[in-house]
């Protein structure tokens, strides 16, 4: 028999992947427990159309204790999804952040202790963003954890990460999972949070509990209408109303993409897998992309004569490089990502192309808004 399955934020982008893969090829009873966030979710009224008609959905927040613990009570494993998430957006809603954050990150945990429960597992959902800047390596001084580049340098339009002892420009490495948090904004401390908490509480009580580091996901069915996360889904948007592609500093910094599915074949192996219990794991590609070659790519697929622009302007908090070392989730879970960016931008855009009305580029608001508070500069 199927297990019961609780997904909060499950009608968002990741969680209905998931929800997807647990119903429709793990035959699992599922539970959606998503607020359903104006700033994903144009249409508070029902949940998107996309979403598992087989999913049971509530629509409620993790800040409700008394409807979270009715659910959690439940359910035998708890997939903890359900975050806001920008990153410049945390830096002036630091209530919003903490409170959807951690706050119900601390009901969830609350509940889990103070009651008599059959919940068998516990994934939560990190992020990249808690590394800082990624590993890099000095040639005459070694492995380095770079702090976040001072302004004084930004101001100077020089880009790259620079050795603290030797002032050499480093080379950038993939970043495993002893890096230390180096955390630059509430969001990423809010994940940070998150992760020490779940782990914390779960190795205390016994609760099975696995959290996964997700680096930059893209794929369908990403907000289109939140301009202040999904790097891929904001330039697809902005080419479909006409506008080119932003790019903050040279284009040359360094991320990693992963798609939607291997997300969810993470997702799925850390509920299955016991080798999971009480560990962290980057969940990546493992593979370095430029955001000029994202740019690049995606103008070139939607709309070629609009040429990405490079406005070298620079976001406070933001970093050059982090790419993801994923020797671990393969070793301990047989993790394989299988999408290649350049194929799985294709389900992106097609997705984008099938809304039925166009989303209104927004990202201009929100440059504006994060101008006004002195975060892009
Ligand atoms: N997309 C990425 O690149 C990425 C990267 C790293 C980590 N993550 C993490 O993965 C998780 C899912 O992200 P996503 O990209 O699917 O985002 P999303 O915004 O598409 O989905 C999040 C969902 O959570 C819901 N939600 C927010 N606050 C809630 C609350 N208090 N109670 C109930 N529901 C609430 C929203 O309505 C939304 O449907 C988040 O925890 C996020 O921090 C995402
Ligand atoms: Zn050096």
């Amino acid at each position: 028999m199927g297990k019961k399955i609780l997904v909060t934020g499950g009608a968002g982008f990741i969680g209905s992947h998931l929800v997807d893969h647990l119903i429709n090829v793990k035959n699992h009873e599922v539970t959606v427990l998503d607020i359903l966030d104006e700033q994903v979710h144009q249409n508070q009224e029902h949940p998107p159309d996309y979403l598992n008609e087989k999913a049971n959905f509530i629509q409620d927040s993790t800040n409700n204790y008394n409807c979270f613990k009715e659910l959690i009570l439940e359910h035998d494993i708890i997939y903890h999804l359900a975050a806001v998430v920008g990153v410049g957006q945390s830096m002036y809603e630091i209530k919003k952040y903490s409170e959807n954050n951690i706050i119900s990150t601390a009901n969830l945990l609350d509940i889990l202790v103070n009651n008599e429960h059959d919940v068998k597992k516990l994934v939560i959902a990190s992020s990249n963003t808690i590394y800082g800047e990624g590993k890099a390596y000095c040639n005459k001084c070694g492995v380095i954890s770079p702090k976040l580049r001072e302004l004084a340098q930004l101001n100077k339009k020089d880009w790259e990460i620079i050795c603290p002892k030797c002032k050499q420009i480093t080379t950038p490495l993939l970043t495993d999972e002893s890096h230390p948090f180096n955390s630059s904004s509430i969001y990423a401390l809010s994940k940070q949070s998150q992760e020490q908490m779940g782990l914390l509480i779960g190795k205390t009580y016994g609760i099975n509990t696995t959290i996964l580091r997700f680096f930059l996901v893209y794929g369908p069915r990403q907000a289109l209408s939140n301009p202040y996360t999904g790097v891929c889904s904001i330039f697809s948007n902005r080419l479909f109303n006409g506008k080119a592609p932003i790019v903050f500093e040279d284009g040359l910094q360094t991320r990693d993409f992963v798609h939607v599915n291997d997300v969810c074949q993470a997702l799925i192996l850390s509920m299955e897998n016991q080798a999971s219990k009480y560990e962290i794991f980057n969940v990546g590609s493992g593979i370095p992309i430029t955001i000029k070659e994202v740019a690049q790519t995606i103008s070139e697929k939607i709309k070629p004569e609009l040429k990405p622009v490079f406005n070298q302007q620079y976001r406070i908090g933001d970093i050059r490089h982090c790419v993801a070392d994923i020797s671990k989730i393969k070793k301990l879970l047989g993790y394989q990502p299988s999408i290649k960016f350049s194929d799985g931008i294709d389900d992106l855009i097609k997705w984008t192309i099938l809304q039925a009305k166009p989303v209104i580029d927004q990202t201009q608001n929100a440059f504006t808004q994060l101008k006004i508070k002195k975060l892009i500069r």
